[in-house]
């Protein structure tokens, strides 16, 4: 088990005690953490599940693909050295607590 606090935009975090190997995102909507759009479902396409990551080293999480590079690279909210995607993690093994921020802007308007 892994401690993850989620900080969503404008809203109380929360903090859970989540089984480690647990996809990221999937423990979010359980949690019914707020700000995440993943439009796509977890298929890394639509890019609306950005988040920053704390509390832990960027090796420790899984390797990010080029996939998902290249999504952060167009998401709403400017990347940052911390940015995933929750859908493309799993909870990772960390003796303590890992922040999970949720980016405040999802989605980009293409009109
Ligand atoms: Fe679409 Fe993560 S849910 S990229």
């Amino acid at each position: 088990m892994t401690v993850v606090t989620f900080v969503p935009p404008g809203g109380a975090p929360i903090t859970a005690s989540v089984p480690t190997g647990a996809n990221l995102l999937r423990v979010a909507m359980a949690y019914g953490v707020s700000g995440l759009v993943a439009e796509c479902g977890g298929d890394a396409v639509c890019g609306t599940c950005h988040v920053f990551i704390s509390g832990i080293e960027p090796q420790q999480l899984d390797a990010m693909s080029e996939a998902e590079d290249e999504l952060l690279d167009n998401a709403a909210a400017p990347r940052r050295s911390d940015s995933r995607l929750a859908c493309q993690l799993t909870v990772p093994a960390a003796p303590g607590p890992i922040v999970v921020t949720i980016a405040a802007e999802q989605w980009r308007s293409l009109r």
